[in-house]
């Protein structure tokens, strides 16, 4: 007679090709249930229009109905619900980091890749904006241009000084620009025709340098702008720095379901947690007293309640951030009263707040910081 644990043992041969675990070890097999030679399998996907349902499906049913004494099969697929997919991220995650090869980032440097759904909502502004703010508080921050071929990250600092390698250690040594430690191909390259010879090499070699063979030193946090899509970068990312966790920014367009999908996939994909959503391009504030709703209102609120994460900000319109982007003035540092200053310094604030520098959170920094806050209590 087939018992379900024969059952459990060969679906152990179904294999998630992209979080690389089988479906029992990941948890995505929610019950089995046997009846004579009839065999009922519950499979719950990351999300429920997951790309790879039906080669997970198919291999499950080709490898049940293989088994002998088994004459009917039934596979019934579901989407995970939030708990059971955070659950699936840690162990993924933690087969990652059994496979994690060692980097230059210090392992108590918080990680975080600012990432998308959709090209040009703001990730590169607000990656440097980020930094700079946080720099700006005392954090030792780095940001890492993870967009090889489309950098803008030297541009929207001003920086064009080159990258050099220090003498000794033949480790590439960042640039500093604003407080921020800053290394992206833009500080390498001279000219378009150098730039097509890096294209020549792959996109996760260049990413590989970067984290190899850069002297980050102590570092609170890195930033990670990461290019459009989802793709290899994010994959090589987390094999790197399986620390690093994800800030998606979105526009505040609605029916952003599709955009929600691409964005569970692309964490799903890089065992990335989703720390929350920044929301970009929100209203402008018009001279006139009233704002416009140019990009449309509460995608951000709508995505993170669909992801199950906090909306960090709603950053505005603001003409501001064209020009200072352009000419090396973040709105953080230049903006005279600029609305979108002002809100990316709050989201920076934020972010410190739901991911404290590491050393604050062992227990003494813990009883430090509490400390600091009962002292600004009134007595
Ligand atoms: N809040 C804002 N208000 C006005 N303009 C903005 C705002 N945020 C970003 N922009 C402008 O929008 C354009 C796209 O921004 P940015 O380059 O930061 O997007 P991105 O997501 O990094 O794009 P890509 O996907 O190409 O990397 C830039 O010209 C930038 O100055
Ligand atoms: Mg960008």
């Amino acid at each position: 007679m087939v018992t379900r644990d024969d059952v459990l043992s060969t679906l152990r041969g179904v294999r998630d090709p992209e979080l690389g675990g089988d479906i029992v070890e990941l948890g995505m097999v929610t019950d089995v249930a046997v009846v004579d030679g009839s065999v009922d399998v519950g499979i719950a996907l990351t999300i429920a229009e997951c790309p790879l349902r039906n080669q997970i499906e198919e291999d499950a049913r080709r490898r049940v109905e293989s088994m002998p004494e088994v004459d009917q099969v039934r596979i019934r697929t579901t989407g995970m619900t939030k708990k059971q997919r955070a659950s699936l991220m840690s162990v993924a995650r933690a087969r990652a980091r059994e496979g994690a090869e060692p980097t230059k980032v210090a392992p108590t440097t918080r990680v975080i890749a600012i990432g998308s759904g959709k090209g040009g909502v703001g990730k590169s502004s607000i990656s440097v904006n980020l930094a700079v703010a946080m720099a700006e508080s005392g954090l030792r921050v780095g940001l890492l241009d993870a967009d090889i071929w489309g950098f803008s990250t030297p541009r929207m600092l001003g920086v064009d000084e080159r990258l050099e390698a220090d003498g000794d250690t033949k480790l590439i040594v960042p640039v500093v620009a604003r407080g921020v430690k800053l290394v992206s191909t833009g500080l390498i390259i001279e000219t378009e025709e150098t730039a097509l010879m890096w294209r020549c090499l792959m996109l996760s070699k260049a990413l590989e340098q970067f984290l190899k063979q850069v002297e980050w030193g102590e570092l609170d946090y890195l930033i990670i702008d990461l290019p459009p899509g989802t793709g290899d970068i994010q994959m090589a990312l987390t094999r790197m720095l399986p620390q690093a966790e994800m800030v998606v920014v979105t526009t505040p367009q609605r029916a952003a379901q599709k955009v929600a999908v691409r964005v569970a996939d692309m964490a799903r994909r890089s065992h990335m947690p989703i720390i929350g959503v920044i929301e970009n391009m929100a209203g402008l504030a018009c001279d006139c007293g009233r704002v416009h709703e140019v990009f449309g209102k509460g995608g951000g609120a709508e995505l993170a309640e669909d992801l199950g994460v906090p909306l960090i900000a709603s950053i505005p319109l603001d003409p501001e951030v064209v020009p200072g982007g352009d000419h090396g003035a973040p709105v953080v540092i230049s903006g005279t009263g600029s609305p979108a200053g002002a809100a990316l310094r709050a989201a920076a604030e934020d972010m410190v707040r739901l991911l404290p520098p590491a050393d604050l959170e062992t227990c003494t920094g813990r009883i430090a910081k509490m400390l600091t806050e009962l002292e600004g209590l009134p007595a």
